[in-house]
């Protein structure tokens, strides 16, 4: 699959009740993250949710099994043409006949003829998940190289509680996300497709973009969208880092399983990035930071004074020609301050940059990452059309030892994913002197 084109993704579905799961998933897998979506449901899962019902949502034909339209050959097209096959829910059934390789009905068919990355997410009872005949199939499957993902705690069909949850569709349509990308980067290790290399690390982020009030109804502002910073906590949280977001002003969904601490302006962001790069805003006590991004858009000015009421078109301050005059004063310069104080043992900083007469957007970033003097420094060409909240952005990482990534062009999640290669790569210190990786 090359880089613009919408990937192809093949969604198994087995009977068992969370089959109902399924149908959010195959909204977010193509409406978020703009795949082409194939429903292949078993005959037992049509007992829970109909074919209506997937042909509707994926606007593809439905069938079972392998004899509907056998001279377009879907046993073989359907898996070789896709860039992953996600099964959810994955049945004890299910597992049982693909780790031992039937291929008795079309999914079963397409899952033997895939040669793109398999996830497999299981929900069954309790029991059944625990089943040595379970965990054997689980564990052939996954030594074949299927992604199997461990079921979710909770509540399951009746009463009963237990591991044996089919995870969120939000929760899985990620998984879905950063398995396409990591592949679309050429990772081929099934490991490596979702690695959880973050792991124990506490990771704090900036996002958004400040505001600045000058008067009860107005502020000098900027356009980030967050969307950076965002997939930044998202994929962080996704390779099992502990993360919290400190957003300004950003108009998303919370990241799963991401602390968000939502902020205004530039004073308040500096004081909730150093909280929490120091730790000091968790109660339990969660020590230094191990990485901070400052991905936000920090206003470097804000007006000296904020009217207590709405400025009029005549104002007091209005010069000779009546025209309000606003002093700006300057902000705290929060990333300047992060690597004054080593408040955490990777600090990597954003630089959006339009090249000028004095140089291009790289000689600029080169100056600006010796200036900062922080470890990484991820630049964003927006010179033309290349202006925030775009989907597809093309970023270089520079380090401080000289070091230039430059990405290929990418969904923000990608860019992230390639961000969080690079923070492992760097060779940091931890305060322990063990090096992060
Ligand atoms: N930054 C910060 N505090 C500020 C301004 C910026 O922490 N008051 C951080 C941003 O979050 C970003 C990095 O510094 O990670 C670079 O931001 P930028 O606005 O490009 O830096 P400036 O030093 O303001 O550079 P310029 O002279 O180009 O405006």
């Amino acid at each position: 699959m090359d880089g613009g084109a919408r990937a192809r993704v093949v969604l198994g579905v087995s009977g068992g009740i969370a089959a109902y799961k399924a149908a959010v998933l195959l909204r977010l897998l193509a409406e978020r993250h703009a795949c082409d979506v194939t429903v292949i449901p078993t005959e037992a899962a049509l007992h829970f949710v109909g074919e209506a019902t997937w042909a509707a949502l994926s606007g593809r034909p439905v069938s079972t099994g392998v004899w509907d339209e056998v001279h377009r050959v879907p046993h073989v097209r359907l898996g070789q043409q896709a860039d992953l096959v996600l099964v959810a829910p994955a049945t004890a059934d299910l597992l049982a006949r693909a780790a031992h390789g039937l291929a008795d009905d079309l999914l079963t068919a397409t899952l033997l003829t895939a040669r793109c990355p398999v996830v497999m997410a299981p929900a069954m009872h309790t029991e059944m998940w625990e089943h040595p005949a379970t965990q054997a199939n689980v564990a052939t499957l996954r030594a074949r190289g299927v992604l199997v993902l461990e079921p979710a705690s909770g509540r399951l069909t009746g009463a009963d509680a237990g591991p044996g949850r089919l995870p969120e569709p939000e929760a899985l349509a990620e998984v879905a996300a950063r398995v396409l990308a990591r592949a679309r980067r050429g990772v081929d290790r099934p490991a490596d497709l979702l690695p959880s290399d973050l792991a124990g690390r506490r990771v704090v982020i900036s996002a958004g973009g400040t505001r600045e009030p000058l008067d009860p109804v107005r502020y000098l502002g900027n356009r980030s969208s967050g969307r950076q910073g965002y997939a930044l906590a998202s994929t962080a949280a996704a390779r099992g880092a502990d993360v919290v977001l400190i957003s300004a002003n950003v108009e998303l969904p919370a990241p799963a399983g991401v602390h968000v601490v939502p902020v205004g302006t530039a004073l308040e962001l500096r004081e909730a990035v150093l909280g929490a790069c120091a730790g000091t805003d968790d109660p339990a006590g969660a020590g230094r930071a191990d990485v901070v991004v400052m991905a936000a858009a920090v206003a470097d000015f804000r007006p000296d004074t904020v009217a207590d009421h709405k400025i009029k078109k005549s104002h007091d301050s209005a010069d000779d020609d009546g025209v309000p005059v606003v002093r700006l004063i300057r902000n705290p310069d929060v990333l300047a301050e992060l690597v004054r104080t080593r408040a955490a043992a990777v600090i990597v900083g954003f630089a959006a940059e339009t090249g000028d007469a004095e140089g291009d957007v790289l000689a600029h970033g080169r100056a600006k990452l010796a200036r900062k003097g922080c470890d990484l420094l991820v630049v964003n060409d927006v010179s033309g059309d290349k202006v925030f909240g775009k989907e597809v952005t093309e970023v270089t990482i520079l380090d401080g030892a000289g070091g230039v990534r430059p990405l290929p062009a990418a969904g923000k999640d990608e860019i992230a994913d390639a961000i969080w290669d690079a923070v492992l790569a760097w060779p940091a210190s931890t305060p322990t002197g063990a090096p992060l990786e």
